[in-house]
């Protein structure tokens, strides 16, 4: 495993918002997996900044409790977290003020990758990005990650975009989607790219439909006021669906570099078709008193969706006739996402009598138990005549490939490409906006007045009625969820 990793250059990271949750939960016990493994140096730092008035030793305490909480099992020794924690160093910074920027700036090395990594609210990047130029802090080549939501909508991204490429390049902007730092979502393209078995068969003529699953189990307490905000739409589907969309739809790029894989998806985002209120079902999760979603929003009179399901139709050549099913939602039966590419039944069944064929299913497997499954039909085994049966041809990662070791969080990749320089795994400006702008017409759909309200679901099921009926009605259905 050890011998696997790639060293990146030393770094100074500055971590904004270096004590709120995302911070603590995910980019701290990231970067400190990829310390143990000796991808990066000790000459390499990690200088937390917010405006809590903490010392470098308080920060180190905190950062050390972060990873006993929040590091994965069994690999959070303490000799480990000792060593880590001196790379760690604490400047306390007002975005909107001039403290700390100057001494933020004497705390940076010259001859190091610089990069500075916004966890914080969408409102602060552009104060922010503006002080880091205007204090000298960001050189020409220094990096800066961003975190979603980017944008509400259109024109709220458009200003977001302008008002950071007023201090860096868009080769300085990583723009964060952690979905495509997933195992699986990368291995999405190494198996329709680095395999010939599936192109051939990639499109309309091969394939009846597509579903795209993101189910959670847990519900949005905790964060009510924020989700209220956004709803599915715009906290799941404009981003995460959206890019597993892109990366099952798009062409081969003639090579795996960022602008070329990037240049593809946005031709995908380009060539959605506008979704009609009809192809899309809402729902809001309910649960026994006080805990349903309008007691976790705060919001008695909330009309935002926690679920929502729909239908989208790629208008290209290859996928013409075609149709994506997306869904996703809190509260459901089962934390479970994948992706499912339906392939079309056999033109002609020359078994006749027998039981009916099981069309061939393959489905990647983003999580939990990451892996990739095809179910093919068999001859039912053993006496009685031509019987069949369907059987799948089941690969799970951490059995077919156990030497890869524990599973790796989004993060730990996504932060090393940042170091390394490598955007491809990070949203462009221009394939936000095009997200955008076919979101903000369907959202426009339903926030008229008169529009019909999200639909209720219980917890622990599979979503509303309606979502059933958007597939019963196209005589398809959805594969299970928990089942
Ligand atoms: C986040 C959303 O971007 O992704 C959350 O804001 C959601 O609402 C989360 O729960 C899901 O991520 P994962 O990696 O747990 O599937």
């Amino acid at each position: 495993m050890v011998s696997r990793v790639i060293p990146v250059d030393p770094f100074d990271l500055v971590l904004f918002g270096a004590t709120g949750d995302l911070a603590r939960r995910k980019i701290l016990p990231s970067l400190f997996h990829r310390f143990q493994i000796a991808q990066f140096c000790p000459k390499s730092r990690i200088i937390g900044s917010s405006r809590s008035k903490l010392d470098r030793a308080g920060f180190q305490d905190l950062v050390a409790q972060a990873i006993r909480d929040y590091g994965q099992d069994g690999e959070t020794g303490e000799d480990d977290i000792k060593a880590f924690v001196e790379l760690l160093d604490y400047v306390p910074v007002d975005a909107k003020g001039d403290m700390g920027w100057q001494e933020l700036k004497s705390h940076l090395r010259p001859d190091v990758v610089r990069a500075f990594y916004l966890s914080v609210g969408p409102s602060l990047f552009p104060d922010i990005a503006s002080r880091l130029s205007s204090c000298g802090v960001a050189t020409p080549d220094s990096r800066i990650v961003l975190e979603k939501p980017f944008g509400h909508d259109l024109a709220s991204a458009q200003a977001l975009n302008a008002a950071l490429r007023d201090h860096f390049a868009e080769s300085q902007i990583y723009r964060i989607d952690h979905y495509l730092g997933k195992e699986t979502v990368q291995n999405l393209m190494a198996l329709r790219f680095a395999n010939s078995l599936f192109e051939p068969l990639w499109n309309s003529t091969h394939i009846d439909h597509v579903q795209i699953t993101v189910a959670e189990s847990i519900g949005v307490a905790g964060r009510g006021e924020y989700y209220d905000r956004s709803g599915a739409m715009r906290d799941m589907v404009q981003n995460h669906l959206m890019q597993l969309l892109c990366l099952t739809a798009m062409e081969p790029p003639s090579r795996f570099t960022p602008n070329a894989v990037r240049d593809e998806k946005v031709k995908v985002i380009e060539a959605l078709e506008p979704v009609t209120q009809d192809n899309i079902a809402r729902g809001q999760y309910r649960g026994k008193s006080g805990n349903s979603y309008l007691d976790h929003a705060g919001n008695p009179a909330s009309a935002t969706e926690s679920f929502i399901a729909m239908k989208v139709e790629v208008a290209n050549w290859r996928w013409a006739g075609t149709p994506f099913y997306l869904r996703t939602g809190k509260c459901l039966r089962a934390r479970e996402s994948e992706i499912a590419v339906y392939f079309r039944d056999p033109p002609h069944n020359i078994f006749e009598g027998a039981a009916g064929v099981h069309g061939n299913i393959l489905v990647i497997r983003l999580q939990p138990d990451e892996g990739i499954t095809l179910r093919t039909t068999i001859k039912d085994p053993g006496p009685g005549g031509m019987r069949l049966t369907g059987a799948n041809l089941d690969m799970t990662f951490a059995d077919s490939l156990p030497e890869s070791g524990r599973a790796q969080d989004a993060y730990e990749r996504l932060i090393m490409d940042v170091i390394r320089g490598n955007q491809t795994l990070f949203m462009r400006g221009d394939e936000v906006e095009a997200a955008w702008a076919w979101a903000d017409p369907i959202i426009a759909g339903w926030t008229q007045i008169g529009a019909p309200a999200p639909q209720p679901y219980d917890q622990g099921s599979s979503g509303p009625d309606d979502s059933l009926l958007l597939m019963h009605r196209d005589n398809r259905r959805w594969r299970g969820i928990g089942t």
